[in-house]
């Protein structure tokens, strides 16, 4: 056939795949072609709407950078980014559940001594930050690595701040021989995500907000077992109901408790209120099988 009808394209386009010796290649592009021309069908798109669609993708991808990701933040802001982590990295055994990586991770933090203040400099409430990694049988992980980054007390990233050069409220701390890690940094708040490009424009026009509750990021990782990529919220922040790239995840709600002025459990004097959370992370050895297999 050479020529087709608004429902005989869909095949005749799948069907082009025929030479495709990519089985999981295949089997993505022919789900991809069949879902686009449903929901163009569903719609009844326009070709004004089209053109629309075709300009902000052009848009998306100009606006990123070597700093900015605007293609990453889209993911996020629809919700794929956590769909696909989260059918990925499934939460197993009582594993640490997994969440969004997001723009503003920076490689190679400072290796820092335990008990050191991440956020030396940085605006924001004080917190001691402790717990413990361990296996999911309850195993101390000795020599785990928290690989671990904030906002400042404004929300602000180093990374975003004009002028701002060097690593602010990062840094990477390891377990001692029963598991145990502390540290110190500040207490995050709610911020927005970058809403000056095309996809702020996309969340406006849903009638969206752009923020996530307070969270301070980690990568979690241990010899012999699977990396966890993690937050930790502020129980009770702003916007733990409607985090603007669905990332926020019940089991990983921490309690920020204020302690007045005086000697915080490092040995440091705190002349302010300083908070105090203690959160153990759990992971599965690697090669485990999960029990929640993604299809192929
Ligand atoms: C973040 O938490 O840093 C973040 C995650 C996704 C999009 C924007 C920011
Ligand atoms: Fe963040």
């Amino acid at each position: 056939m050479r020529e087709f009808d608004e429902k005989s394209i869909t095949a005749a386009v799948i069907g082009r795949l025929s030479q495709c010796d990519d089985p999981r290649f295949k089997r993505i592009m022919t789900a991809l072609i069949t879902h686009l021309h449903d929901f163009v069908r569903d719609v009844k798109l326009t070709e004004s709407e089209w053109l629309t669609a075709i300009e902000f993708i052009t848009d998306v991808g100009q606006t990123c950078t070597n700093k900015r990701q605007e293609c990453i933040l889209l993911s996020d802001t629809l919700g794929v980014s956590v769909l696909v982590i989260t059918l990925n990295h499934p939460a197993d055994e009582g594993s640490v559940e997994s969440t969004v990586l997001g723009p503003f991770y920076w490689e190679d933090a400072p290796d820092l001594p335990r008990g050191s203040n991440l956020a030396e400099g940085v605006t924001g409430e004080p917190t001691f930050y402790s717990g413990r990694v361990l296996s999911v049988d309850g195993r101390p992980l000795e020599n785990a690595l928290l690989d671990i980054w904030s906002g400042d007390g404004e929300g602000n990233y180093d990374m975003q701040i004009l002028g701002e050069t060097g690593m602010k409220a990062r840094g990477r701390i390891r377990t001692d021989a029963e598991g145990r890690y502390w540290f110190r940094s500040i207490r995050p708040t709610f911020y927005p995500v970058p809403t000056d490009g095309p996809v702020g424009g996309m969340l406006r026009k849903m009638g969206r907000h752009p923020y996530r509750p307070g969270h301070i990021h980690m990568i979690v990782s241990a010899p012999g077992h699977l990396t966890v990529t993690t937050h930790l919220f502020v129980a009770g922040s702003q916007y733990l109901d409607s985090d603007a790239v669905f990332g926020m995840k019940e089991s990983l709600v921490a309690q920020f408790d204020r302690h007045p002025p005086g000697v915080d459990p490092s040995g440091e004097r705190m002349e302010t209120p300083f908070y105090m959370v203690n959160y153990d992370f759990r992971l599965r050895p690697a090669g485990a099988a999960s029990a929640t297999s993604v299809g192929t």
